[in-house]
This record gives structure tokens, C-alpha cells and sequence, in this order.
């Protein structure tokens, strides 16, 4: 059934000049029908780059939005316009234009997890993947970084710079505790452990290494390792399994579920491409200054 559907995306997307962008986090037979699967960073890159009219975007809003921002030439759906991230909305536009007028002249450092009106406040953004080096790109000594409580924390124990908390989290990494982690270390003597740096800094602090989804791909990979422990939303199993079948991979927790990153079904990625639905726009006024930010943060990255 799955693969009668997966074909006719795939001669839909053709016929439409579109290709299809899957988050890492999303469900088996999304990863398996996308031209590409990555992280928040590789996903940005990606739409700036592509030549395609259309980008279906299987993910989360603000996924969708930032290529929205990055393209507006290009049409850019989302299958499943309620699939929101719960971080995103911790941080609203005007509580963060009150907290800047509290912090005159301190550059505001945003995770892309936001919404385009957050972004447009911004001075860069930043992933999990380049949030160090974005940090320290500022001639700044201090920063704020919104809307990541646990990302800054992190950062901030890898910077000398002075950072901002802004007080949100990710409601599924936040969960992973020291102690959950302290007992799969215990039954599963010899695995590595790999966490997400959305985690609490406790818990990053007992990881072999803390990175981006891709990042963790690249680490299981490269590796010599057998065995790894997991802290990140459950969806990370399955591309690690794809992409070192002979190795473990153990969540550490099977309750980090993001229902907003399993909303997309094949169906509604078929009817958003036979109806031309679910279209992400960002207004011009505030598209501009938040292309700024994405942009900078991809001249970091690539720089
Ligand atoms: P990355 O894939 O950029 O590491 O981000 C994880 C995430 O929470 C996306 O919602
Ligand atoms: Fe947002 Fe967390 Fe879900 Fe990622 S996993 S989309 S940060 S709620």
C-alpha cells in the first residue's frame, strides 16, 4: 500500500518540478519517499539551494517558513498546516521586543525553531548544529538566545561569551533526566551516549558527544563503536538504523515522542501535491528581516 503511494508522489513531484524535504524526526515512509532527509541546518541549506518551483516540506511549520523565507519565489507547502512546534511558541514577537529593550545593544541569537515575526527581530539565527560558532561569529560579549533554555546553557559552556537565557524548552528533550540517563548507561555498559543539545546541560554533560540529528548519524557512522544510547525524539531511530544497519541503537526514552514531527501521513503528502495545498507564505515586511538572520547564520556555517 505504502509503495503504491510513495509512487504516485514520486510522479506527482515530478510532473510538478517540486522535491520533497523530510526532517529526520518524521515517520519511516515520509524519510523513504523524500529527495532528502536531514536537520534543521541541512534542510535550510537545501531549500536556499534547490532549482524546483516546489518544496513540500515534511516536517514542522517553522521548517516550512524558514524555507519560505529563503525562497519566496518558490511555492513551499507543508502537508499539515497544524503541525506547529511547541518550542516555536514560547517565544512570542512581543515579549521578545520587551526583553530587547531591557538588553540595549545585546545581539539576540534565535534557534530556528521560531516563528518568521520572532526571526524578523533577530539579529542571526542559529541551529543545534552551528549554535557555538554563531555565538562566537558576534563581536559582542554578550548575547541573547531565545526561545532554548537548555540550548543556551549549552552554548554558553562552550563560549566565553556572556549568554541571555530565554526561558523555553523543548517539551520532550527537557524530560530526559541525569538518572534516566545514569540507568541505560548501567544495563548497557559499553554504549556511547548520544544527546541533543535541547537536553538539560546535565544531561549533555554525561554524552559522548552532543550534536545535531545529522550530526548523530555522522558520529554512529564514523564510529567504531557498536552500540549507542539514543537522547532525542524517538523519529532519530530509524535513519541511524538505515544508515548503519549492524550497529544498536537504544532510545533512552521511548516518551521523547514529538506528535507535532508524526503528523504527516502519506495521504496528506499526496493531497497536498494533487491539490496544490497546505502553501506557507511569509509577509514581504517581515520576510526581509528575518532573511537577514537565516542568512547570516548560513554565511557562518559556511564560512
Ligand atoms: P536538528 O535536526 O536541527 O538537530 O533539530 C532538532 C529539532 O528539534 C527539530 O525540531
Ligand atoms: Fe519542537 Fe521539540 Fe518537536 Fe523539535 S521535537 S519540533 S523542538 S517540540
Amino acid at each position: 500500500m505504502d509503495d503504491k503511494i510513495q509512487g504516485r508522489i514520486r510522479a506527482l513531484l515530478k510532473q510538478k518540478d517540486a522535491i520533497l524535504l523530510a526532517h529526520n524526526y518524521q515517520p519511516p515512509e515520509i524519510q523513504d519517499v523524500a529527495d532528502f532527509c536531514g536537520d534543521s541546518l541541512e534542510l535550510s541549506i537545501r531549500a536556499a539551494e534547490t532549482d524546483a518551483d516546489v518544496l513540500v516540506f515534511c516536517g514542522v511549520h517553522f521548517m516550512a517558513e524558514t524555507a519560505a523565507i529563503l525562497s519566496p519565489r518558490k511555492t513551499v507547502l507543508l502537508p499539515r498546516p497544524d503541525a506547529g512546534c511547541p518550542m516555536a511558541d514560547m517565544v512570542t514577537p512581543e515579549a521578545l521586543r520587551t526583553r530587547i529593550e531591557e538588553l540595549p545593544g545585546v545581539p539576540v541569537v534565535t534557534y530556528v525553531n521560531s516563528t518568521a515575526a520572532v526571526k524578523a527581530l533577530s539579529t542571526i539565527c542559529c541551529t543545534s548544529a552551528n549554535a557555538v560558532a554563531v555565538v562566537n561569529s558576534l563581536g559582542a560579549e554578550e548575547v541573547l538566545m531565545v526561545p532554548d533554555r537548555n540550548l543556551a546553557r549549552n552554548t554558553a559552556a562552550q563560549t566565553d561569551k556572556k549568554v541571555h537565557l530565554w526561558e523555553g524548552c523543548c517539551p520532550f528533550h527537557d524530560i530526559l533526566t541525569p538518572e534516566m540517563v545514569a540507568q541505560a548507561k548501567a544495563a548497557h555498559p559499553g554504549a556511547l551516549f548520544l544527546a541533543h543539545p535541547e537536553c538539560l546541560p546535565e544531561v549533555v554533560a554525561m554524552a559522548d558527544a552532543a550534536v545535531s540529528t545529522s550530526g548523530m548519524i555522522r558520529f554512529a557512522r564514523n564510529s567504531t563503536h557498536r552500540s549507542f544510547l539514543v537522547g532525542t525524539e524517538v523519529g532519530m531511530r530509524y535513519p541511524l538504523q538505515k544508515a548503519c544497519p549492524d550497529k544498536e541503537f537504544i532510545m533512552v526514552s521511548e516518551r521523547m515522542h514529538c506528535d507535532d514531527m508524526k503528523k504527516i501521513s502519506l495521504e496528506d503528502v499526496l493531497q497536498c501535491l494533487e491539490e496544490m495545498r497546505g502553501e506557507v507564505r511569509v509577509p514581504e515586511d517581515i520576510r526581509v528581516p528575518a532573511l537577514k538572520a537565516v542568512e547570516r547564520m548560513i554565511a557562518v556555517t559556511a564560512g
